[in-house]
């Protein structure tokens, strides 16, 4: 398996993959996608050229994730936010992008066990774009490996909006709040991410600081990786560096973890 596994990679992702513990891989990994304008910007270049150059970044971290058997791989590609604050042009061309990349990745994504998902507010994008991203879902149903799901269209508050929304009408058929078993599970079972666990690992290209919107119900105990690299530059080799560096952290999920005795209030001692 191990040799398998390595005669996939490049020789820089090999070195990096094996210093890893296979056991202790992310399960989930999310990608805040950033620094496609900068890029273009440092060139140059339209913006839009940091985009499509943006696609080989998610070939590259698709490919290299799905190699490594990570089980669940989250790109946030366009937010809500994105309409707005985008000029119009912009907006059809990642588009454009969005449509051309399922068309031309749909054999590989099958070719590597790939199934895609989405999760966001779908039925608000333009019809021609839900079509193809439905064929695509439908194309790669079957497959039983890395689970990728694109966030399109995609506000975290947005979805916690829309959980509660269902939340209230399922307790309206169910004769009231009383009678159904709230906890931390039913909301995450109404979120768009249901069909995923929740992320280990959190990674930001270009260096900002910001959840932006993002996953912040699921991101809760996830270790956050920033990192200056711009997302046009960023490669399969960038994620495995963040997969070792995630196994270097001591998770605590809010606990205390190898703590001595003597740090605890006297009566929590054992
Ligand atoms: C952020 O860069 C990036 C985006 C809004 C779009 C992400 C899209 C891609 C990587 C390509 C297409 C994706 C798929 C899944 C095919 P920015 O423009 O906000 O960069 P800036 O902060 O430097 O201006």
């Amino acid at each position: 398996m191990q040799a398998t596994i390595l005669a996939g990679l490049d020789r820089k992702e090999a070195e990096i993959y094996r210093r890893l513990d296979p056991a202790r891989l992310p399960q989930h990994i999310a990608i805040i996608m950033d620094g496609n304008g900068r890029w273009a910007k440092r060139r140059h270049l339209p913006r839009v050229a940091g985009h499509r150059a943006g696609v080989a970044s998610v070939r590259s971290t698709v490919e290299t994730a799905a190699r490594v058997k990570i089980p669940a791989l989250t790109l946030y590609a366009f937010s809500e936010e994105n309409w707005k604050k985008r000029p119009r042009s912009e907006v059809d061309f990642l588009m454009g992008l969005l449509c051309r990349y399922l068309k031309q990745e749909v054999p590989t994504l099958n070719k590597n066990n790939i199934r895609l998902e989405y999760i966001g507010r779908q039925h608000e994008l333009p019809a021609t774009v839900q079509a193809k991203m439905e064929w695509a879902r439908q194309a790669t149903a079957h497959n039983t490996g890395m689970v990728l799901t694109l966030a399109l269209n995609y506000s975290a508050r947005t979805e916690l909006v829309d959980a509660f929304r269902a939340i209230a009408q399922a307790a309206a058929r169910n004769g009231g709040l009383e009678h159904m078993q709230l906890d931390e599970d039913e909301v995450s079972r109404h979120l768009y991410t249901r069909h995923l666990p929740d992320p280990d690992l959190v990674i930001r290209t270009s260096g900002e600081m910001r959840l932006s919107n993002f996953l912040l119900w699921q991101l809760a105990y996830a270790e956050i990786h920033i990192i200056p690299t711009l997302w046009p530059e960023f490669r399969g080799v960038h994620l495995l560096e963040a997969i070792a560096e995630y196994q270097k952290r001591e998770r605590r999920y809010g606990g205390l973890v190898d703590a001595p005795d003597h740090h605890l209030p006297k009566a929590a001692r054992s």
